[in-house]
């Protein structure tokens, strides 16, 4: 029996992270160069339901029934099988491999999910659109994540840029020309889950103000959205500098992420912005064709490591 594999990308959010968890729009779009992977095979002397789970990333080998509940990798399979209702799968073996840092606002928890929910599926001869997918992704996000939006599982299995409303269907963006995004490490792990309780728990002590912030957000994505959809991404710069200042006001910002938006911008980038859930992880800067020079300057100035992502349209059939 052959294996069956799936990979899935990761994602930066350009504009509206936070914001969007309270009906503000936001815009994501995957990154191709940094993938997480499933593999599932067969194992021929298995007996009937016993699966076998390999993470070498965070050195696990074991049955997925000795795995807690709750576990990221176990969820993601029982879940294919729950929602078939299947009574047992045949024995397996399933290793999955991330090459994103955890926690780092790339989006590695839904990539994870994804991957295994196609790879599992394929491997039980069901056929998951990308809608399905995305939808039972967005029930493990709930698990880690306590109240996500829905962006980071739609962005990854639709695997194209979005333009995004918790609860609303969600627009695939057109991009008018095609723009460069340096994606840069600070080495520190974030905690979207935390980060987004935080905001919570500010946003009810002070709604009127926080909703003031929420909504200025909503405004600068909006109309990023159609600023790229014309073509015009250099306008971009002055709106990311202005959304990074706003999530500093919502406290989701750290000292390391301030200090490698101010590089970015003194190394020349045109504007630069924390991605994703913040208070580590990375920042995101929107740069010309200077982006080998930028990337040196900051890990001069303590960036881990830089990946450098076209943000263009991606117009295939799987
Ligand atoms: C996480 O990638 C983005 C947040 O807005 C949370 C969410 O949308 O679920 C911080």
């Amino acid at each position: 029996m052959p294996a069956f594999s799936a990979t899935s990308p990761g994602k930066i959010i350009l504009f509206g992270e936070h914001a969007v968890v309270y009906g503000e729009p936001a815009i994501a779009v995957p990154v191709f160069s940094t993938q997480a992977k499933a593999i599932v095979s067969a194992r021929v002397q298995g007996k009937p339901g016993e699966i076998w789970i390999e993470a070498p990333d965070i050195s696990l080998s074991a049955p997925l029934d000795q795995l807690d509940i709750n576990h990221h990798l176990r969820a993601a399979i029982e879940i294919v099988i729950d929602d078939k209702d299947l009574d047992q799968v045949p024995s397996c073996k399933i290793q999955i491999t991330s090459e994103m840092p955890p926690s780092s606002g790339l989006g590695s928890s839904a990539a994870i999910s994804i991957s295994l929910i196609r790879a599992f599926s394929a491997f039980l001869g069901i056929r998951l659109n990308d809608e399905k997918v995305s939808d039972l992704a967005y029930e493990l996000e709930k698990i880690h994540h306590g109240t996500p939006s829905g962006i980071d599982n739609t962005v990854i299995s639709h695997q194209k840029p979005v333009y995004y409303r918790k609860g609303k269907p969600f627009d695939f963006l057109e991009i008018g020309k095609e723009f460069l995004v340096l994606i840069v490490y600070s080495g520190i792990p974030g905690n979207t889950r935390e980060a987004v309780e935080g905001v919570r728990d500010r946003w009810q002590n002070e709604p009127d103000r926080y909703n003031r912030i929420f909504s200025r957000i909503g405004e600068i994505t909006q109309a990023a959205k159609e600023i790229i959809e014309t073509g015009n991404p250099d306008q971009l710069g002055p709106m990311m500098n202005e959304n990074h200042e706003l999530l500093q006001e919502i406290g989701v910002s750290s000292p390391e992420l301030d200090h490698l938006v101010s590089a970015a911008s003194e190394a020349g980038a045109l504007g630069a912005k924390l991605s994703g859930g913040g208070l580590g992880g990375h920042i995101i800067a929107l740069v010309k064709s200077d982006a080998d020079h930028i990337s040196g300057k900051l890990i001069k100035k303590g960036a881990v490591s830089t990946l450098i992502t076209p943000v263009k349209n991606r117009d295939f059939n799987r």
